[in-house]
């Protein structure tokens, strides 16, 4: 099976890394991809986290790091995936994460959600969290791999000059 992990990844984090290493473990290949969202400001470029994703990716050889425009179920099907990985931390990411695997349903009957729960360790963890963490300097180890604790320390520090 071939499966697409989308999300913002603004910047990745341990939690995201997790839902990787085990979505890897499931299919045959797993394609990360960022998706390219107009409606949001992010902290860090497509390119930037693209590069970040490669970076801690790595290590996996069926993970493949991609991006995307548009609609996520036109680019499953356009790349010839067949699922989408979608990791679950709390009751409160269930409302939407439902809402769109519905919505993605009906849109393209033949790809399936699957949904993956976070670690235990991993539940509080958000990439919205860890920004405005780093924005106050709050400590981010182990919530982040180090190269993103690093790129995320440098980028705050150039935002704030
Ligand atoms: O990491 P995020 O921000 O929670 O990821 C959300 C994402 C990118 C998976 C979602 O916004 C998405 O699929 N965007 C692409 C546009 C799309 O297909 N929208 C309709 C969803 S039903």
């Amino acid at each position: 099976m071939k499966a697409v992990y989308p999300g913002s990844f603004d910047p990745i984090t341990n939690g995201h890394l997790d839902i990787i290493e085990r979505a890897a473990g499931l299919c045959d290949e797993l394609v990360v991809s960022v998706a390219v969202n107009i409606e949001k400001t992010p902290l860090f470029s497509v390119p930037e986290r693209v590069d970040m994703l490669r970076e801690v990716c790595a290590p996996y050889k069926n993970v493949k790091i991609d991006h995307f425009h548009g609609l996520l179920v036109d680019y499953v099907e356009g790349i010839g995936a067949q699922a989408i990985v979608r990791g679950l931390r709390a009751v409160s990411d269930f409302d939407f994460e439902f809402q769109m695997a519905l919505m993605n349903k009906r849109l393209k009957p033949a790809v399936e959600t699957v949904f993956l729960p976070a670690a235990s360790d991993n539940m509080f963890i958000s990439s919205s969290l860890l920004k405005e963490l780093s924005k106050f300097d709050a400590p981010i180890k182990d919530l982040v791999p180090p190269s993103v604790e690093e790129r995320l320390k440098a980028k705050l520090r150039k935002d704030n000059r």
